[in-house]
């Protein structure tokens, strides 16, 4: 087991009604301003945005509030909501929405406390980390990037053609209030593409170049058993509580870190799929992730067979058959039948992409990952692997 230092400092109040409690909880731990931050309307229709707004209101909190962040945010909302930050005095974010409302506050909760621009903290040229950040005090919708405890912000910056993201304790949020039944309104594709990328996160832990780790190993397997099952539930029935409670509480456990202590991790896969919705701003990360991570292991499995063939027989099932690379493609598949059955795409062709678009998106990934080749821990990939990966996820001639 590697040595490690790590810290989830998040207080998690989940359940129902969860939304009603952030007014009391701001005002108990003596914040003097928010900032409340949404999306481009669901938390307007859905009625949660004014329960937030009543709770800070009934506590006594004053606030602020900038609409409109769009999925794959875009570093100008966070310019702008910096502006206000700074000129209003706010001392806590309030990000009431799923990764892109929570990401952007992350970086506005940075940025309103530095006197330079914001994307210096996310190109990796610049590497700049910031050494304070106002408070967060999230309000999730949707479960899907763990970002309402990870150490994580993602970023867009459209002008420069890049996505890319900046990590630290400083962006882990003080508080995260979880309500499964507000994930109830989610379209069934946002839904799917959320649980698609919880595997995904739990994935990238799991395949690295690390040996065993029985605790940590374990607590990724049971997750993801707890979610598959969850997942078939709830697109059954969307209002199926505690397949909800289940799926959001594996989110925050899928990216807090506490799966991988001991352990290195792998996010190339994530690097692949973030050229796509940097590239596309339509694609949703986590069908990005459906048609990515699939390719990326069918292409890396050779390296460790068995780390594959340990999760089909522990979280599908499978029955070995002793030939430990044949059974790795047999766990990839179902891994992939899983996300099709959720209603995820399988090609780069589903998202209108090209192979020629291919060429664009790599030196972006390598600029992304520090400039130098090879990538990757599971396997190390030179630029003629990461060639190959996102162009065997293109739909085959013979494909039906
Ligand atoms: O904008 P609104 O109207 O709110 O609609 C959103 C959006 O269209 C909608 N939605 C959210 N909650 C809803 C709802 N609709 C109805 N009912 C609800 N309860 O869903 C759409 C997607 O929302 P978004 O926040 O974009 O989704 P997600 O949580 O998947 O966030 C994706 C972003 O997070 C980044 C991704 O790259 C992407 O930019 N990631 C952040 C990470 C982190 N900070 O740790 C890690 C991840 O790997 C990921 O990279
Ligand atoms: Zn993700």
């Amino acid at each position: 087991m590697l040595d490690f230092q790590w810290m989830s400092p998040t207080e998690f109040v989940f359940g129902h009604a969860a939304e009603e409690k952030v007014g009391t909880w701001v005002k108990e731990h003596g914040y003097k301003k928010a900032m409340v931050t949404y999306g481009k309307g669901s938390v307007i229709r859905s009625g949660l945005l004014d329960r937030v707004k009543k709770s800070l209101d009934d506590a006594g909190v004053p606030y602020v509030e900038m609409g409109g962040i769009r999925p794959n945010p875009e570093v100008t909302s966070a310019r702008e909501g910096i502006k206000i930050a700074k000129a209003e005095g706010v001392d806590i974010m309030i990000p009431v929405g799923g990764g892109s409302v929570i990401d952007c506050s992350k970086a506005i909760a940075v940025g309103a406390l530095y006197d330079g621009d914001v994307w210096d903290f996310y190109d990796a040229r610049i590497d700049k980390t910031p050494t304070e950040a106002l408070a967060l005090a999230v309000v999730l919708t949707i479960p899907a990037t763990g970002s309402e405890a990870s150490n994580s912000s993602v970023l867009s910056n459209d002008e420069l053609d890049l996505k890319a993201g900046t990590s630290g304790d400083f962006n882990r949020p003080k508080v995260a209030f979880m309500n499964p039944e507000l994930t109830e309104t989610l379209p069934p594709y946002q839904t799917a593409a959320g649980i698609t990328d919880i595997c995904a996160h739990i994935f990238e832990r799991y395949f690295s170049d690390s040996p065993d780790t029985p605790v940590s190993d374990g607590i990724a397997i049971a997750l993801l058993r707890a979610i598959r099952s969850s997942a078939y539930r709830v697109m059954r029935d969307p209002h199926d509580y505690e397949a909800r409670a289940e799926i959001m509480w594996a989110g925050t456990l899928a990216h807090n870190g506490i799966c991988s202590r001991g352990r290195n991790e792998d996010w190339i896969s994530h690097g692949m799929e973030h050229e796509l919705s940097a590239s596309n701003t339509k694609v949703t990360h986590g069908a990005g992730l459906a048609v990515i991570f699939p390719a990326w292991m069918r292409y890396v499995c050779k390296e460790n067979p068995r780390r594959f063939v340990r999760l089909g027989a522990e979280w599908f099932g499978l029955v070995t058959t002793g030939d430990d690379l044949a059974d790795a493609y047999t766990t990839i598949d179902r891994i992939q039948r899983f996300f099709l059955d959720l209603g995820m795409p399988q090609y780069m062709d589903d998202f209108g992409f090209k192979p020629a678009d291919v060429e664009e998106m790599i030196p972006r990934l390598l600029q992304n990952r520090g400039g130098k080749w090879p990538i990757g821990s599971f396997m190390k990939l030179n630029e003629d692997d990461v060639r190959a990966i996102y162009l065997s996820a293109f739909k085959p001639a013979d494909a039906e």
